[in-house]
């Protein structure tokens, strides 16, 4: 099924035969990160052609339907490839309702977005951030159309091996390009921890009990928690970002959504009756912090200082609350020790021409004569 159509055929569908879509494409989470060992985070092996097309799709506005916003606009490179807000910004004319996250180590995730609901590949993650009406809201055939006019485009596809520009590549050399996305050069991989990050790493393994869900080189196990992070009330105070997380409800078949005053998380997977499922989220990679304050699913915290007095206090007030949320009673000094080793966990910022396309990218080409017969 085409994405569109899928999408007016979901829109139709009832709540129940959402959630036997939502857990059928979610079933990566299972295979979550096997791999419970800290160390640097593997890297990939990366096709520079079709990567180095990602790269310029990944930096190009024509992407949107609006032709105002790149999928740049939300994750910049300078900021870790999040953005520095709170909530996202949308697509002109809508409000987000989550925090951007990083996508430096992204392609090693198993499950995507902050409810972990594309459980498949990048592929469906691009599909789903080029298409979705409150993110570029782009229609992939005038995407298409779009990019086949734009003669650096037609060579790049063709010498990246994928001949005449079409969606379905552009969905493969976005992810190709992601893939090059991966942490280097911090502090705790070159085994050079200060000794206060070093009694930070082992709090964070022992008394703090943090590596029970960040886990692994990644420092997350892929799964969803409810820490009783509290919600953002700005998602019910401005009309525009309620009016997206409104339609994103009904459209993942959330019950009772126009009561719903809550960011219900993971439930839109698991849609468990009782509500136990309420408020969980993706356990988020701790790689690369420095650059991507503020924190958490909906930006509620600003420093890390913050997120460690939260665990601290045994997180936040939710009936729901993982049973591994409790008081810490960790020591000012201990804190502190903990932020430090956070700290020793961001690399290099990845802002170089390796990763960012640096180039001015031209719309003034001419137009191409009888179109509808050329071949590119
Ligand atoms: C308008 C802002 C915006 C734009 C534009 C945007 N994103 Fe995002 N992105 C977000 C937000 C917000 C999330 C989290 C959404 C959620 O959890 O529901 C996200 C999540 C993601 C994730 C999942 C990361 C994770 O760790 O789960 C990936 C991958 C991603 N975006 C890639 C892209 C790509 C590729 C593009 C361009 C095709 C793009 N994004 C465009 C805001 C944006
Ligand atoms: C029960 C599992 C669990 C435990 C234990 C846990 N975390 Fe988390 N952590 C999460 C989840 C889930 C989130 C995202 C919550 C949200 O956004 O609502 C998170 C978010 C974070 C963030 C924010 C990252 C970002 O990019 O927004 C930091 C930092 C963090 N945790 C550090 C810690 C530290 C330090 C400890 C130990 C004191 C710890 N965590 C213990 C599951 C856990």
């Amino acid at each position: 099924m085409k994405p569109r159509v899928l999408q007016k055929w979901l829109t139709g569908a009832c709540a129940g035969a959402l959630a036997i879509i939502a857990s059928l494409v979610l079933t990566g989470i299972a295979e979550a990160a096997d791999n419970k060992a800290f160390g640097p985070v593997p890297k990939l092996k990366v096709d520079a052609k079709k990567a180095a097309l990602g790269k310029r799709l990944f930096f190009d506005v024509r992407l949107s339907g609006d032709a105002a916003i790149s999928c740049a606009s939300c994750h910049m490179p300078d900021k870790g490839f999040a953005d520095g807000l709170p909530l996202a910004k949308a697509y002109p004319g809508s409000g987000g309702f989550r925090n951007a996250p990083s996508l430096i180590n992204t392609a090693h995730r198993a499950a995507w977005f902050w409810d972990g609901r594309l459980g498949t590949n990048l592929n469906d993650v691009t599909r789903e951030s080029l298409t979705e009406d409150w993110m570029m809201n782009m229609d992939m055939r005038l995407m298409q159309e779009r990019i086949k006019q734009d003669p650096v485009y037609v060579k790049m596809f063709k010498e990246a091996g994928y001949g005449e520009p079409s969606n379905g590549s552009v969905r493969k050399a976005i992810p190709e390009y992601l893939k090059t996305l991966i942490s280097t050069g911090s502090a705790f991989d070159a085994g050079k921890l200060s000794a206060r990050a070093q009694s930070g790493f082992e709090l964070f393994k022992g008394k703090a009990g943090c590596a029970a869900c960040h886990s692994g080189p990644r420092f997350t196990d892929d799964q969803p928690y409810n820490t009783g992070v509290p919600n953002n009330p700005e998602i019910w105070k401005n009309p525009m970002r309620h009016t997206t997380y409104v339609a994103f409800g009904l459209f993942m078949g959330i019950e009772n959504i126009y009561n719903q005053r809550r960011d219900v998380g993971a439930h839109i997977r698991t849609h468990k009756a009782d509500g136990s499922d309420i408020g969980k989220f993706m356990t988020p990679s701790l790689r690369e912090l420095k650059y991507t304050a503020p924190y958490m699913h909906n930006g509620m915290m600003k420093s890390l200082k913050q997120v460690v007095a939260f665990y601290n206090r045994g997180g936040g007030d939710d009936p729901n609350k993982d049973s591994r949320m409790k008081p810490l009673n960790l020591s000012k000094a201990e804190q502190g020790d903990l932020v430090a080793f956070l700290e020793s966990l961001s690399g290099k910022p990845l802002t170089g021409a390796a990763y960012v396309w640096k180039d001015k990218i031209p719309t003034d080409y001419p137009v191409i004569k009888d179109w509808r017969k050329a071949k590119n």
